[in-house]
């Protein structure tokens, strides 16, 4: 061996492939491939029973999509369910939804196109708010006083949300945001809080859920990781052809839509599950 002069500074190689990398670790290997239990979307329906949704339930789903998940709490509970969505394809997706899970189910389900800044309902006219990963694209601060109005006191606002982490780099929520028509200031979780406790809600549970439900599809088989990711780096490649074809807003909607599982995985993305309490409010007012 010719022996060179000593070189800048090769501590950090010298630790990574002499040592760390050395030979491989299998317990470590091992320990870090082991499944960690995630929890599933299931949970959120685990918390409505805790809450109490019982058949005298009135419910609103508000962002309800297709029904899909009032067509469950129905099932589950035999509640009677709002749902609202203000998209109309929505509505007509509903609609099919409830014709196929039948009249008993359907007859305890009404549809509404209210957007949650304006509710059409009265005031104290429900037990539960079900709010599953809608708040991202809403007004926050109007959305959550009208929850928080159309309450009966002592009743809870359930949410799923999902928020940014300080891992997420400024570009890359830029081009997220932009293509989900995301509300930037609603991927900030403190600022969720804070929000929710203007208009009155207590924020009783906090139950960080994290990457869980992702790692959940993941290993059910049902999210295929990367075929998402297979999917985005092929994008890229045929991006000039494809925006030609179908237009940059279909291109960047569905980088987008394939980015959000990753960042998910990655960290970057955080998802929660918050139990918001409208309090009962004791005590007369002191003359
Ligand atoms: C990501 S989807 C979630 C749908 C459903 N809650 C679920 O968990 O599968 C977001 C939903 O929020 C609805 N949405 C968007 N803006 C809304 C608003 N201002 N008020 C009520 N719903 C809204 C969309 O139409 C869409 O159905």
């Amino acid at each position: 061996m010719i022996d060179s002069q000593p070189a800048a500074d090769l501590a950090g190689v010298h630790k990574l492939y002499g040592e760390l990398w050395a030979e491989q670790n299998a317990d470590f290997e091992t320990e870090i491939a082991k499944p960690r239990h995630p929890r599933s979307p299931e949970v959120l329906f685990d918390y409505a029973a805790g809450l109490e949704v019982n058949v005298d339930s009135r419910v609103l789903d508000i962002g309800s999509r297709d029904a899909i998940h009032a067509i469950e709490l129905v099932r589950r509970f035999g509640c009677q369910v709002v749902a609202a969505d203000p998209v109309p394809l929505h509505a007509e997706l509903a609609r099919k939804r409830l014709a196929d899970a039948g009249p008993e189910i359907a007859a305890r389900i009404d549809l509404s196109d209210a957007a949650i800044e304006q509710l059409p309902f009265d005031d104290v006219s429900f037990d539960l708010v079900w709010s599953r990963d809608m708040l991202n694209h809403v007004a926050l601060r109007p959305g959550l006083a009208e929850c928080w109005r159309v309450l009966r006191p002592g009743a809870a606002m359930l949410v799923f949300q999902t928020f940014a982490t300080p891992l997420m780099e400024p570009g890359e929520s830029r081009r997220l945001y932009e293509n989900h028509s995301i509300h930037a200031e609603n991927m900030d979780q403190d600022h969720f809080e804070e929000v929710a406790r203007s208009v009155s809600f207590v924020i009783e549970t906090h139950d960080p859920i994290t990457s869980e439900w992702r790692e959940y599809a993941v290993e059910a088989g049902t999210t295929d990781i990367g075929d998402c990711l297979m999917t985005i780096a092929r994008m890229r490649r045929a991006e000039q052809d494809l925006v030609a074809t179908y237009g940059r807003a279909l291109y960047e909607a569905t980088i987008a839509d394939h980015l959000w599982g990753i960042y998910l995985l990655l960290g970057k993305l955080s998802s929660s599950i918050y139990v918001l309490r409208k309090q009962v409010l004791t005590g007369a007012a002191h003359g």
